[in-house]
């Protein structure tokens, strides 16, 4: 979910509804929005539906209030609806609430407070939250708001950033956070509240980022109180200066941000690698890694967790860590890995693999590595996020902000740093001698190049192609070797767009059961470049052409054998089969992007999908 506060001098409805639509990548199902009536009363207005839905509802605020908030949701408990849409009220109607994360022990409290008469509108665990409060200050008179939300607080478990207004504390916003992400924006003579920086960014830079535990009474007379919620020991704030441009955050000409996140490519995988990778004085510079090179040489092990796409850069860091630097690896789904009682190690290095560095199991994930004495190390994109905090050290990604629902650039810029890491290593450890390090990198410092020409090259064929396949109801991925979890990958971008069911296996695995499934509607995007098993790959063509699967192969410019066989032919640049999946994600981006296009689907906000999944 995502929440925008704003307390100031400015049209509070407008600053809430652009905001609600810059964090519409963290859930779309419902939106609402509150705002202080000039008499102090609260208005709210919310409906299921996107913020556009909101607008059509509540476009009559506009210009009214200069305190306000606004929720666009991700459902947890209850299904999308006007009713359990956020702001929630108070029973007493004086106290709003948007609440992004879960309450986990709603239910006895729930319990608690239907034995002192207060009654549910909805099926929400905000909704008891709010109560709490109402419940706090009714029990004493003496306990004023703060207090009472600080109380509330504390009787809680679970996970929460939210945002509280009381219509008896004009122009104040109480707000506190612990695990989903709350930043507050300084500017002057007005404050704001989101959650992350983007829907302040144009207004100011300066920004204090509310740590784990902490809550904060803002207000134009006192400014920013920040407390700890447990005992009320007052933090003094730590202004930080937002590096985020309002272009980044902006499309740019593109009709939806997943295109213009793919064609960014080029320059992201650069961002990543600049003064890290410096191909003529032959090192790779990585502080994160180099400070702690001990750790990693004396590593047992390395296990990466993660989620998602994440997860599948994940795997190709095992190929890469292991084949370079000679080191074991384990993948894990981080909600596998926190349920399964682990066996961890002081010897072993966990590295968490995050875009957003916010979500919840892998979150969960590291703390218990950490409090078994792992060494913890992330790889996240968004500076400053929860996981990149945790950690003992880390790589940001530096792909800039990523807001199309789908990773793209992120996955890129993560396969990147995970090359970056297991070159350096293998160098490092002497497994991995000079001359070949050497002809890595300068391998690796012309990806951004090759990426560029992929996108020129097929940017309208993946559209020719996308139009044969807009009634397909399944698709098949294969790849081998490095190029397995790429088809993982570009599968996981079909499904998740197109709501087309799709499949990644490993090429050879194909013939334990997929196989069955081939017959002439079957399409089968098989990843086939020259280095890395090609011959194997041209005997899984045979097969599946001998069961009339329809095949789309991506594969080296100038390719005779896959591509005589294909009914669709998708060229890439050769590289090192250790990069090649980056360059091969590419057009399977765009193949996804355009068919679900095509679809009419909506690209930047699939069903049912939030970017940054802060729930377990
Ligand atoms: C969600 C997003 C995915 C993402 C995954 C992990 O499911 O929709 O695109 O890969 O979370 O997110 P993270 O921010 O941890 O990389």
């Amino acid at each position: 979910c995502g929440i925008v506060g704003y307390t100031g001098f400015q049209d509070a409805y407008e600053i809430v509804i652009n905001g609600l639509r810059r964090l519409e990548y963290r859930g779309y199902d419902s939106a609402g929005i509150v705002l202080e009536k000039s008499d102090h009363s609260l208005e709210v207005q919310k409906t299921k539906g996107k913020v556009d839905d909101l607008e059509g509802i509540a476009s009559q605020l506009k210009g009214t209030a200069t305190v306000g908030m606004g929720h666009t949701r991700w459902a947890t408990h209850g299904v999308p609806s006007d009713r359990n849409s956020h702001p929630h009220l108070s029973n007493n109607g004086k106290i709003a609430i948007i609440h992004n994360g879960i309450i986990e022990n709603y239910d006895t409290i729930k319990i608690m407070l239907t034995d002192k008469g207060f009654t549910f509108q909805s099926e929400t665990d905000t909704e008891i939250l709010v109560n709490l409060i109402q419940y706090f200050m009714d029990l004493n008179a003496e306990t004023d708001f703060p207090t009472a939300v600080r109380f509330a607080l504390n009787e809680v478990y679970g996970a929460y950033a939210i945002t509280v207004m009381h219509e008896d504390y004009p122009g104040v916003l109480v707000v506190g956070r612990l695990g989903s992400p709350l930043a507050i924006g300084i500017g002057d003579k007005e404050y704001f509240i989101a959650s992350d920086a983007s829907p302040f960014v144009e207004f100011t830079k300066e920004a204090i980022y509310l740590e784990e535990g902490h809550m904060a009474i803002i207000s134009l007379e006192k400014g920013v109180d920040i407390r700890t919620i447990v005992e009320n020991s007052k933090i003094q704030p730590e202004i930080q200066e937002l590096k985020l441009s309002l272009e980044q955050i902006e499309k740019g000409g593109y009709e939806h941000f997943m295109l213009k996140e793919i064609f960014e490519q080029p320059k992201s995988i650069h961002d990543t690698m600049r003064g890290r990778l410096l191909v003529d004085e032959g090192i790779i510079k990585m502080a994160g890694i180099w400070d702690h090179i001990e750790k990693f040489k004396n590593a047992n092990r390395i296990i990466i967790i993660a989620c998602g796409t994440s997860w599948h850069a994940g795997l190709i860091g095992e190929y890469l860590i292991e084949e370079f630097a000679r080191i074991p690896v384990e993948v894990e789904y981080a909600s596998e890995f926190r349920y399964r009682n682990p066996i961890i190690t002081d010897k072993d290095v966990v590295i968490a693999i995050s875009q957003s560095g916010e979500t919840a199991d892998t979150m969960a994930a590291l703390k218990l590595a950490k409090e078994r004495g792992a060494f913890i190390y992330g790889i996240c994109n968004v500076v400053d996020s929860s996981i990149a905090r945790i950690t003992d050290a880390g790589s940001y990604t530096h792909a800039g902000p990523e807001i199309g629902v789908a990773s793209t650039k992120a996955f890129t810029a993560q396969l990147t740093i995970l090359s970056m890491i297991a070159l350096k290593l293998g160098k490092h450890n002497g497994n991995l001698g000079n001359a070949e390090f050497m002809n890595l990198i300068a391998e690796l410092d012309a990806i951004p190049k090759k990426v560029e020409e992929v996108l020129t090259a097929t940017h309208e064929l993946t559209q020719e192609i996308a139009k044969d396949f807009i009634n397909a109801t399944n698709f098949l991925y294969l790849g081998r070797g490095y190029n397995y979890p790429a088809a993982l990958e570009g599968a996981l971008k079909l499904k998740e767009i197109s709501y087309i069911h799709a499949e990644g296996y490993p090429a050879a695995e194909m013939k334990h059961g997929p196989i069955a499934l081939i017959d002439e509607n079957m399409p089968i995007v098989i990843i086939a470049p020259k280095k890395g098993h090609y011959d194997k790959i041209v005997s899984n063509v045979q097969e599946i052409k001998a069961r009339k699967g329809k095949v789309v192969a991506v594969v080296n410019k100038g390719d005779t054998q896959v591509s005589a066989m294909a009914d669709y032919v998708i060229e890439i640049p050769e590289t090192s089969e250790c990069f090649s999946p980056i360059v091969a994600s590419v057009p399977l981006q765009l193949l996804a992007y355009y068919i679900a296009v095509y679809r009419g689907a909506n690209v930047d906000q699939p069903r049912n999908l939030a970017k940054s999944v802060t729930v377990e």
